[in-house]
């Protein structure tokens, strides 16, 4: 495995009297997982490489404004869409103390965080991975800010993607645009369980500006949170096989990947989502995030590509919606396929129609 940055750093602690107040917002979108992320080692390693899409739609947009502290009381207050948010507040809290000997500075500011996303919480569209990314990228920022360092873009970026990481394990994939890995791959040098590495070179053209169109089968909190879902593959029967299945199914879709090969893509990544899911079914205690409408639309898409010939797929997150993945090319008949065939089977909510995107944009 390669070495672990050593991100440690005691420099980065304001002066005496001269702590600054100010204000920073980014937003950072969330990341659809291709081959799946599902088991890990501490402190939040993988157990198995995975490989996502960066999303252009469905992003955090988190605005922190601090203040100088009472020193050595970190303060934080959380708003989502306007309304503290106490659990996001003490998960926002904790992950900020653990940062502390990465970054001194936290512990000097009084911090205000006001998040919102633009699309349902929790709802099997990784929030988390926007969320904590979001974070990650201001702090980076603030760092490059006050203290000048990180100031070449691969620095900034790694350093975020590994920060991005501790807070929630996919978050390190949404700090890069387009085709992001996580975890050391066979075959493809830099990759690293400590952080996101985007494949910049190679990717064919047909997915360069893939769709993502997110169907909203159930907008509802989902029941098992993933942290409780990575640990119980620790006593899963089948967890040594996934991990060597997950390896093989990366150099397979990477290759598919390069070559435009759509009906290996459709392959891997449909029995990546399947898996994931027969994972849940499989612990003990065993747990469905599947809808009977997360089937009915799987049916339904089956149907649709034996009927047309097109190269429409599906994968699922840790939730009941359904990703519909499909070329640019084909947009206008995939519209139509929603709405004749798939509305019926949506919440009022109905879909997100994104894309492929280019990752986290500071907006102030
Ligand atoms: O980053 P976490 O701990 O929320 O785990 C996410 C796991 C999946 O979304 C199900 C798969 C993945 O690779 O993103």
């Amino acid at each position: 495995m390669n070495s672990e940055p050593d991100y440690l750093n005691a420099d980065l602690k304001f002066s005496g009297t001269d702590i600054p107040s100010g204000k920073m917002i980014w937003r950072s979108p969330s990341n659809i997982a291709l081959v799946k992320y599902w088991g890990k080692k501490p402190v939040q390693i993988p157990q198995n490489p995975s490989v996502s899409f960066t999303l252009s739609k469905s992003c955090s947009e988190t605005e922190v404004s601090y203040t100088p502290a009472t020193p050595g009381k970190p303060e934080l207050e959380f708003y989502f869409h306007g309304q503290r948010n106490l659990q996001f507040e003490e998960k926002t809290s904790k992950f900020f103390e653990s940062l502390s000997g990465i970054f001194p500075f936290v512990n000097q500011l009084k911090f205000e965080v006001r998040s919102k996303n633009t699309f349902p919480h929790s709802a099997g569209i990784a929030s988390s991975a926007s969320g904590m990314s979001v974070l990650a990228m201001v702090l980076c920022d603030m760092e490059r800010q006050y203290f000048g360092t990180l100031q070449k873009e691969e620095a900034f970026s790694r350093k975020a993607s590994y920060i991005a990481r501790l807070g929630s394990g996919s978050a390190c994939r949404s700090v890069y645009g387009g085709l992001v890995i996580w975890g050391e791959t066979d075959g493809v040098s830099g990759t690293s369980g400590f952080y996101g590495f985007p494949v910049i070179e190679g990717v064919h053209e047909i997915f360069a500006d893939y769709q993502d169109t997110i169907l909203l089968v159930d907008a509802g909190e989902k029941k098992v949170p993933s942290r409780v879902g990575h640990g119980l593959m620790n006593s899963n029967p089948f967890s040594t096989k996934r991990f060597i299945q997950a390896r093989d199914n990366m150099a397979k879709l990477l290759l598919a990947i390069r070559t435009g090969d759509t009906e290996t893509f459709i392959r891997i990544t449909e029995s990546e989502a399947l898996t994931l899911h027969a994972m849940m079914m499989t612990s003990l205690p065993y747990f469905l995030l599947m809808k009977p409408n997360t089937l009915q639309v799987i049916e339904q898409i089956f149907a649709f590509r034996e009927k047309t010939g097109l190269p429409v797929s599906f994968t699922l997150d840790a939730g009941p919606n359904v990703h519909m993945l499909y070329p640019a090319a084909i947009r206008k008949d995939v519209k139509q396929f929603i709405d004749n065939d798939l509305r019926v089977f949506l919440s009022p909510l109905g879909y997100i129609d994104d894309m492929v995107g280019n990752g986290p944009e500071k907006i102030l």
